[in-house]
């Protein structure tokens, strides 16, 4: 054949595929979600995402330093709450010596240049595993907000540089930003989860924070998976309100609500690779039916990809090296 274009030329060898290659991954891109837990010396790996500790505040911070010389930028906190500090109204979320705070200081002391982001929702310190107030069944939006706000102030309080609201809570963005502006944080910066769906990817969290919920199930808050313009309209509010980042979870399931958020925003967009779907890969890979390297490489590049410049995923050390060899 006489062809005039012929596309394989560009994908000829290695050195002229990532020549003209359009995205690239980096350890700059992730952000490493960690569970803390009360105690000294605890490591306790999740059954369902191997590989995954839950590990006391000391062990956290030696991961922490892990990734930082991994060339990790940023880690994504989240803390089991004994049970017995659980309640309704979730107060042991802004005790200003709860295990989130402490943790806060304790990393930003040990590794300061690390940006600490902290999980903001109720599921972890309520009785009920709902991400807010409980009253007749029903989850009360405007009670939780001034919950939430009393945890990110705390939160602030202790250091962190960046909260992360997770609840899908109507208006929580516009209440947060106000409270820090009043309370002389004004340089903390919010991460949302904007476009959070209603997933069954969420399961092994779950059972890394016991926070599953005690009844029902969380989709009169989180989003229908349905859903596309949805998932522009509560970006657009959030970024209206003051959110820094915006947020997609999951991610390899909603590659297109990404894109969607990409083309929608001027904002920095993440992405949360979630327990869910770290498992899967770890699932196949343990069977044999999946290269674990190839498969995790490939999952990541896509959700970048799709538009995400930053990434949540419990895959992040694991990639950071394979991308240093
Ligand atoms: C808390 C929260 C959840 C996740 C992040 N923050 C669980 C949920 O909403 O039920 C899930 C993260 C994951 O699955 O990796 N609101």
């Amino acid at each position: 054949m006489i062809l005039q274009r012929r596309n394989r030329i560009l994908r000829r060898n290695a050195a002229i595929r990532s020549l003209v290659a359009e995205t690239t991954l980096t350890a700059n891109d992730f952000i490493l979600p960690v569970f803390i837990d009360e105690g000294k010396d605890v490591e306790i790996e999740i059954p369902s995402m191997p590989g995954i500790y839950r590990r006391s505040l000391d062990k956290t911070v030696a991961e922490v330093k892990d990734c930082r010389n991994l060339g990790i930028k940023s880690v994504l906190l989240f803390v089991k709450c004994d049970d017995q500090l659980k309640d309704n109204t979730g107060r042991e979320s802004w005790n200003k010596d709860g295990l989130m705070q402490q943790s806060i200081r304790a990393i930003k002391d040990a590794v300061p240049e690390m940006v600490v982001m902290t999980d903001v929702a109720l599921d972890p310190y309520s009785e009920y595993g709902h991400d807010g107030i409980v009253k007749n069944g029903e989850i009360v939006n405007d009670e939780t907000v001034e919950a939430l706000t009393r945890m990110s102030l705390s939160h602030a309080e202790a250091g962190a540089d960046f909260i992360a609201p997770s609840d899908m809570m109507d208006g929580r963005i516009g209440a947060l930003r106000m409270a820090l502006e009043e309370n002389n944080y004004s340089h903390v910066g919010i991460m949302s989860y904007s476009a959070k769906y209603a997933s069954c990817f969420y399961g092994p969290f779950r059972d890394a924070l016991d926070s599953a919920p005690g009844f029902g199930d969380k989709k009169t808050y989180q989003m229908n998976p349905a859903n596309r313009l949805e998932a522009i309209n509560e970006m657009l509010q959030d970024e209206d309100q003051g959110a820094d980042i915006v947020m997609v979870k999951p991610a390899m399931a909603y590659l297109d609500i990404i894109r969607e958020i990409r083309e929608n925003t001027t904002l920095p967009v993440s992405a949360y690779h979630v327990s869910g779907e770290y498992a899967m890969i770890k699932a196949a890979a343990k069977m044999g039916w999946l290269n674990e390297e190839k498969a995790v490489l490939e999952s990541l590049l896509s959700i970048k990809r799709a538009g995400a410049g930053l990434i949540a995923t419990y895959f992040a050390k694991y990639a950071a090296r394979l991308l240093q060899e």
